[in-house]
């Protein structure tokens, strides 16, 4: 077992920390938000991550857990220090990697021989950059580009059973010794720095890609009379293609395929390249939130003061986060336009604004409600954004009677048709023939 330290208590950090302390790693977090770090210390979880807020009480209990406000405390027993900090989007499109710049300055007397172990999606070549900076400071520790694949919701679960661990490094034993770290019998994929950097924005850019072709192909079905699921279903039994990430919906969101195919495009451009088919996927994605927006729109159209009841804020289902949501997007359009807009998410919220009402994105309001029923009552539309499964377990006759109109928009395929129906309600789907 080896001590670890991570840097960032984000949830990749944090899911990092809890799982790698389950597995008996000595683990010191490093995180430079006071109240978080109080939080956590006091086995207060401040992710809504599956599993994670327990891991996190247990490494506590058993002292293999322990949180820091100092990073170089932090680093102080660790033969490996993980970074895995914010990398968010600049004005222009590419990663901001301002914090970490300041923790690698920080922590580079710090080092010595320890492994530096870089976990935050960055643009390629940044950790070579590092390297530098860290030689110019006559720091010779290795850097070793690891990514994480974690999807927010599952985290935890991707982190304990990963399909594959990607490693890159000019150090071939520093790069052996993170890929054994976690998973000793997981396929590895061991390269240089730069290749392993492209992995994770070539995966984010390929699964966006993907799930734009399923949403066009559905596009295509409603005008044709086809099936998406059937489509789909045939698409995924081919090997070649797979099953994952075919599902049609509102588009993508959320803080890694948004933020990452624009540092992609903007890594691209840099070196006088493009990826059309990424910009389209992008263009596609935004495109189709304002499509989906004007579509409840037009089914309101003449309605005095109406009103659109907005099932789901996340950007998907299984987190609070509603960063770059096509939920929060397309609310937020639809009241821009001038409709009331009564959403209830069971996790999310979209930040409240000075006279109650909330803000989310843009700072228009959304009316934010405690109950599905209670967000449908008087809706003319009643609009399901996010694939949350309670949604499904709704009283649907309730629902019908709570409405003022009978139209359900479901963005995600969520609910049974057969159970809408016979609550006397139209059912729209996406990719599917309407049913009356
Ligand atoms: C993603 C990557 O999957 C993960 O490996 C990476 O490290 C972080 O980014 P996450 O952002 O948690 O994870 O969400 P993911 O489950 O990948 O979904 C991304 C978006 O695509 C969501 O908005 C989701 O609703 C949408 N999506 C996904 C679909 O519309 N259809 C699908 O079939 C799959």
């Amino acid at each position: 077992m080896a001590d670890i330290a991570v840097i960032g208590a984000g949830y990749v950090g944090l899911t990092l920390a809890v799982g790698a302390a389950s597995m008996g790693h000595d683990v010191t977090v490093g995180e430079a938000d006071p109240d978080r770090v109080a939080d956590l210390m006091a086995g207060h979880c401040p992710l809504f991550e599956a599993g994670v807020g327990d891991l996190l009480r247990e490494g506590l209990a058993s002292g293999l857990l322990t949180f820091t406000r100092s990073n170089t405390d932090a680093v102080t027993a660790a033969e490996f220090v993980f970074l895995a900090l914010p990398t968010p989007s600049a004005a222009d499109g590419s990663a901001d990697l301002s914090v970490l710049h300041a923790v690698v300055e920080e922590l580079a007397p710090h080092l010595g021989e320890r492994v530096l172990v870089l976990k935050s999606t960055v643009p390629v070549g940044t950790n070579r950059d590092v390297t530098a900076r860290l030689r110019a400071a006559d720091c010779t520790a290795p850097v070793v580009s690891n990514p994480e694949f974690l999807r927010e919701g599952t985290a935890l679960a991707d982190f304990m059973r990963p399909d594959h661990v990607v490693v890159g490094g000019d150090d071939a034993e520093a790069t052996a010794q993170v890929a054994a770290l976690f998973d000793p019998d997981c396929p590895v994929t061991a390269t240089d720095p730069m290749s392993a950097e492209l992995v994770k924005y070539a995966t984010n850019a390929y699964l966006a890609t993907r799930v734009m072709m399923a949403n066009s192909f559905a596009d295509l079905c409603e005008a044709l009379g086809a099936d998406i699921d059937a489509v789909t279903a045939g698409l995924g039994r081919d090997h070649r293609i797979g099953p994952f990430f075919l599902q049609p919906g509102p588009g993508f969101g959320g803080s890694c395929f948004p933020k990452d195919a624009r540092a992609l495009l903007d890594l691209a451009a840099d070196h006088g390249l493009d990826v059309p088919i990424l910009a389209a996927a992008v263009k596609v994605n935004a495109d189709r939130q304002e499509r989906m927006a004007e579509a409840v729109l037009a089914e309101v159209a003449g309605v005095f003061e109406p009103v659109v009841g907005l099932w789901g804020l996340a950007f998907k289902a299984g987190t609070d986060d509603t960063r770059e949501s096509p939920a929060l997007r397309i609310g937020e359009l639809i009241a821009d336009r001038g409709a009331t807009v009564q959403a209830y998410d069971p996790e999310a919220s979209v930040g409240a604004t000075d006279d109650g009402t909330h803000g989310g994105q843009t700072g228009v309001p959304i009316v934010e409600h405690d109950s599905a029923l209670e967000a449908a009552t008087g809706a003319d539309v009643l609009v399901i954004a996010t694939e949350w499964p309670e949604f499904t377990g709704e009283d649907l006759t309730e629902v019908a009677e709570a409405m003022r109109g009978d139209l359900v928009i479901d963005l995600r395929n969520l609910l049974d048709p057969e159970a809408v129906g016979a609550a006397g309600l139209r059912h729209r789907q996406i990719g599917k023939p309407e049913q009356e």
